[in-house]
């Protein structure tokens, strides 16, 4: 798809990070866009930014819609039928994802399941409802979010990823199985799998609020402590008091966001050109391509970081 102009786009997660940047920019070139968000506010906020960015009669659509829940993403595709007086959609941008339940071990179950609810099944639910309706474009294109973590399973020694790396795996498979499904049965329709590294985004705060997990000020002394371990790999000491805690909480959202080598409208610029250019596979961020690179180098040793812990077995 070498421009968007005049497509009509879907955009999971557009309430926030690279969601709403993606859809300020499809809106930008001419594109018109139904994004959906669990967050109302943001996602009325974003089509708010992209009807002002748009050329003049572009329609840029804002929905709730939990992409875990497929009755809700049933509801949101005939919204944006209605709204749009569409019979088909060009593009999919299956965005939305958290993080979460980072051990197995450790973490509550629900946690862990939401968590691969959310950025598998509500891929998988997207994909199920709107393809009949990207089959129906004369140039239909599939876009499916996984993550660095999508090919490397951990976030670096001492921080195990599961729920999340799990999801990612999957969709980065699916993503890939369908190209030869689409080259098959639906030539006319592509898709692309897209792995960012460190983005800047609102995503742990977000994440938190998703999973149900109260603010870290409105956080008792106990749940609090219940973050301790965690908060020790990134810096909290061992005397650090539970207001400590608290400032470290909110803190790594916001170092996570302030802290990325790349932000999220240059995220999104990079997808975009990387699909009118016609590249499946997107690394996104000079990390990506470095951690894509040493993992396929030396696959057995991928998890052999300085700091990794030793494992049984290892000589
Ligand atoms: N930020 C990064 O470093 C990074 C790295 C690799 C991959 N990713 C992936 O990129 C995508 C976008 O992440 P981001 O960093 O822009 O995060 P973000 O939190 O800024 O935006 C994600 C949006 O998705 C929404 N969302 C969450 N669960 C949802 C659900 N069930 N239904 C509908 N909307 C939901 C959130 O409310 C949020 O507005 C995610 O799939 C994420 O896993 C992010």
């Amino acid at each position: 798809m070498d421009s968007f102009k005049d497509k009509l786009a879907v955009v999971t997660g557009g309430g926030s990070g690279m969601g709403r940047e993606l859809t300020v920019q499809l809106a930008r070139e001419g594109c018109a866009v139904a994004a959906c968000d669990l967050n109302e506010d943001n996602v009325e906020e974003t089509a708010r930014l992209a009807r002002a960015a748009a050329p003049a009669g572009v329609e840029v659509s804002a929905h709730v819609c939990d992409v875990a829940d497929e009755a809700q993403v049933v509801r949101f595709r005939d919204e944006v039928l209605g709204r749009h007086a569409a019979d088909h959609v060009d593009v999919l941008f299956n965005n939305a994802g958290i993080g979460g339940g980072g051990s197995f071990v450790n973490d509550r179950r629900e946690t862990w399941e939401r968590t691969f609810a959310v950025d598998w099944w509500g891929v998988y639910h997207c994909t199920r409802v709107f393809l009949p309706l990207i089959l129906e474009s004369t140039e239909g294109l599939l876009v499916n979010t996984s993550s660095v973590n999508g090919f490397w399973a951990s976030l670096g020694p001492g921080m195990p990823n599961t729920a999340y790396s799990t999801a990612k795996f999957a969709v980065k498979g699916f993503s890939e199985a369908l190209i030869e499904d689409f080259r098959v049965n639906a030539p006319h329709v592509k898709v692309a799998v897209v792995m960012p590294g460190h983005i800047g985004t609102d995503i742990v705060m977000n994440s938190r609020r998703a999973l149900g997990e109260p603010d870290p000020e409105a956080m008792s002394d106990e749940e609090l402590e219940a973050w301790r371990p965690a908060l020790a790999r990134v810096g909290a000491t061992v005397d650090a008091s539970t207001d400590d805690l608290r400032h470290l909480l909110t803190k790594v959202g916001e170092d996570f966001r302030n802290n990325a080598p790349l932000g999220a409208a240059e995220a999104a610029g990079i997808i975009l050109d990387a699909l009118r250019a016609g590249e499946w596979r997107i690394l996104v961020g000079e990390d990506a391509e470095a951690i894509d690179r040493w993992v396929r180098r030396d696959p057995g040793r991928a998890y052999d970081l300085p700091g990794a812990t030793r494992r049984a077995g290892d000589g």
